[in-house]
């Protein structure tokens, strides 16, 4: 659906009763593009050692107090291999931004064990930040299907604010690595934290425009959470706004996108329990349950109240997969997920 910046603004801004109908009819698109299924995609958080510093993350390298990790290779493949063979369709590996050499081959590497692991079954969806177009390219011959790489807010002047001024955190650059994956066949994906000090409705608007001119295939938004190492302000939205805005914003989306996939965001969850199935009604049909080895999930905090899982994964699925159902969605066990967006454009470019 066609929405120009004002309509957009009013949805955003819509009251409980409206809001109630936009959701209504977002989750009646999302019935008729996607269906009724949510998929998965394990996510495996590789590492938190990362060489940037944006002020608002819990992992920024000048967080001093936060234990850094880096799985070893075997963790990452059992962690792989348990999504496989739990069904899960995708995995997702996400880490800190590290541009190394022996970064990229380290995951070109990994990326080959897991299609081999898998018979070339398990989707892959990349989240490592900006790397040279050569490592994205490598990465895709691999076998990485996706990438998630959020603009974090599509207005400059926030993104400034919100990241040090400095060439490692360049708007620019970040907009130049969302071309490029999408150059590199990539499904793209991209996303924004809402609730920011200083971010207006009218910029959320910006967002979503942002993302239908991208013509971006994925896409993941989040509360902006506070955390003890952040550095910015603290939000003017209270954690409730932030999170219906967040609804809004996911329920807008699926009508300007009607068949990208959307993501039900952890930080959702973080503020209310139910978050995530809340954001599947509205029109999200994605899921990304942890599957990190527990003994370091509590040092991959972005943000504070990460909602951290003790349990064994087994038990953690069970309670997971139970609520999807209750929510009265299916899960789409040992399917990909691929993003419909992407697919029919290929389908039209072969046409
Ligand atoms: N609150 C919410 N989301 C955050 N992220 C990073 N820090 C925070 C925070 N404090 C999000 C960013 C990043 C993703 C991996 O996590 O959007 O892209």
């Amino acid at each position: 659906m066609g929405m120009n910046r004002s309509e957009i603004v009013a949805l955003l801004r819509s009251d409980e009763q409206h809001s109630e109908k936009l959701f209504e009819l977002s989750g009646a698109i999302r019935q008729q593009h996607i269906g009724n299924v949510v998929h998965l995609r394990g996510l495996i958080e590789l590492s938190n050692v990362c060489a940037k510093d944006c002020l608002y993350c819990g992992i920024r390298k000048g967080a001093e107090g936060v234990d850094r990790y880096n799985l070893t290779d075997e963790q990452v493949i059992q962690a792989a291999k348990y999504a496989y063979e739990n069904r899960y369709g995708s995995i997702a590996i996400q880490s800190g931004e590290l541009t190394t050499a022996s970064n990229a081959n380290r995951i070109e590497d990994l990326l080959h064990q897991i299609k081999s692991i898998s018979n070339g079954e398990l989707g892959v969806t990349l989240s490592l930040g900006e790397q040279p177009f050569e490592v994205y390219q490598r990465w895709r011959e691999a076998g990485a299907d996706r990438y998630l790489l959020r603009i974090e807010t599509s207005n400059k002047d926030l993104y400034r604010a919100i990241h040090p001024s400095d060439n490692l955190h360049s708007f620019d650059r970040r907009i130049e690595a969302l071309h490029n994956l999408k150059e590199c066949g990539y499904q793209l994906g991209t996303g924004v934290m809402i609730g920011l000090y200083g971010q207006t409705i009218d910029m959320l608007a910006d967002d979503l425009l942002f993302f239908k001119e991208m013509d971006i295939d994925m896409c993941g938004m989040g509360a902006y959470l506070e955390n003890k190492y952040s550095l910015l302000q603290a939000s003017e939205y209270t954690l409730q706004q932030r999170f219906d805005l967040t609804l809004k914003m996911v329920a807008t989306l699926r009508l300007m996108m009607p068949n990208i996939n959307i993501a039900a965001t952890t930080s959702l969850q973080a503020i209310d329990p139910l978050g995530r199935e809340k954001a599947l009604r509205v029109g999200a049909n994605v899921i990304m349950p942890n599957i990190t080895p527990t003994s370091v999930r509590k040092n991959y905090k972005l943000y504070d109240n990460k909602p951290i899982s003790e349990d064994c994964l087994d038990i953690q699925d069970r309670s997971l997969f139970e609520r999807i159902n209750d929510a009265g969605f299916e899960i789409g066990f040992s399917q990909q997920g691929n993003s419909k967006h992407y697919g029919d454009k290929q389908t039209k470019k072969n046409k």
